[in-house]
């Protein structure tokens, strides 16, 4: 069965999905990016272990895995089994996961994520930073699971933004030792970077606030600090404009165009004006002008996904509308957290949704196997 006509370029789903597609450094096979998933399952110590390696050997057929949010410094973490790219020791794992990825023939960037002032510091055991000291409802969550509520963060100082920019750096440094194809800078869904880019969260009176150039200033700077550490073409970061999401409010999207209109001109001036090697856009209306503004303007390929807070996974459908649009990949997540061979499913004429490949939520930040590794494949 071929997939109802959704773009006359295309005639199956195979057509659209199976085109490899250049991004900086790398070749992707295809066009299913698996989209960040921060599933929690490394040690205390912040390492990755066997069973996060076979999770990403299993989906290497994707055309780019984006990992688990991880996180750059101490302070960023946002569980306690979250995992890290702060420490030397941290390396061997992502080492593992390295080699089995690229065993498998797939390719995979580590997202750097900073909670920000999405965490607590019973979690961290340090105070809470983000862009200002501003309050915001929400919680984070101890070893045990219970509910810890956010206090008011600590506005970084200029040494503070020094540090998070060489905290950023370092770890894409150690992403790049461990093997891994790059990494991606999660600017997105209210964490660290994106408190700064959102007017609400960041009411900072210095260069690095007060108007739209001013707030994308320090994420363009983190960009630069990381691309001068291991290239722009291996560098790519999400975004998720115009969106109001934990604790960041960006409710005109007139400000918001602004805004990013900044940061892409940024991001495409890296590399001595070759740009970044992607961008991962999180946005419900990518056929509107804010998203399609921010597609056309960067110099890149452009990755995206409509879905980000919504309780439905995306679809195939969903995929291939994306591509339709002119996207250059459509980033995926719960299908691909429940399905290991989601791009073969997907091109072949096999079923979508069978009750075993039903994302779990239960599952998604707690636990072992169960609802990690043992996603079956599709039988035939
Ligand atoms: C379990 C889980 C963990 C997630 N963790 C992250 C993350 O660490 N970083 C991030 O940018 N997005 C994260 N997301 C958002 C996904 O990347 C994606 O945008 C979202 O699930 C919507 O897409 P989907 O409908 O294809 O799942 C997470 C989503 C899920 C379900």
């Amino acid at each position: 069965m071929t997939e109802p006509e959704f773009n006359p370029e295309f005639d199956t789903a195979a057509d659209a999905i199976l085109r490899p597609l250049a991004v900086g450094r790398i070749t992707l096979a295809n066009r299913i990016v698996q989209a960040p998933m921060g599933r929690l399952r490394a040690d205390l110590q912040g390492c990755p272990g066997e069973l996060m390696t076979e999770f990403y050997r299993q989906r290497a057929d994707m055309g780019l895995i984006v990992s688990d949010g991880t996180s750059p410094s101490r302070d960023g973490r946002v569980f306690v089994t979250q995992p890290g790219l702060y420490d030397d020791d941290q390396i061997p794992g992502w080492t593992d996961i390295a080699e089995a990825v690229h065993g498998a023939g797939g390719r995979i960037v580590a997202q750097l994520m900073h909670a920000g002032w999405n965490t607590h510091q019973d979690v961290t055991g340090l105070p809470v930073v983000s862009a200002s000291a501003v309050d915001h409802r929400g919680w984070a969550h101890d070893a045990k699971g219970n509910r810890l509520p956010f206090g008011t963060p600590t506005a970084l100082d200029a040494a503070g933004l020094g540090r998070i920019r060489a905290d950023f750096a370092a770890a894409a440094g150690r992403a790049v030792r461990a093997g891994l194809d790059g990494v991606e800078l999660h600017a997105a869904n209210g964490y660290l970077l994106h408190s700064f880019l959102a007017p609400n969260s960041n009411t900072r009176t210095d260069s690095y606030g007060g108007s739209p150039e001013n707030r994308a200033r320090f994420v363009t700077e983190v960009a630069a600090a990381v691309a001068a550490e291991i290239g722009a073409d291996r560098l790519g970061v999400r975004i998720s404009p115009g969106m109001t999401i934990q604790g960041a409010v960006e409710d005109d999207d007139a400000v918001a165009a602004e805004t990013y209109a900044h940061l892409i001109d940024g991001f495409n001036a890296l590399g001595d004006g070759t740009g970044i090697a992607y961008l991962n856009l999180a946005q419900p209306d990518l056929d509107g002008d804010l998203a399609r503004g921010i597609r056309d303007r960067f110099h890149g390929p452009v990755f995206a996904n409509r879905n980000t807070g919504t309780k439905v996974a995306s679809t195939r459908r969903d995929a291939l509308d994306i591509l339709a649009l002119g996207y250059d990949a459509a980033a995926v997540g719960r299908p691909a957290l429940a399905n290991p061979d989601l791009v073969e499913r997907w091109t072949a004429d096999a079923p979508e949704g069978n009750p075993e490949n039903t994302p779990d939520p239960k599952t998604f930040y707690f636990g072992g196997a169960a609802g990690y590794t043992d996603y079956p494949v599709y039988a035939g």
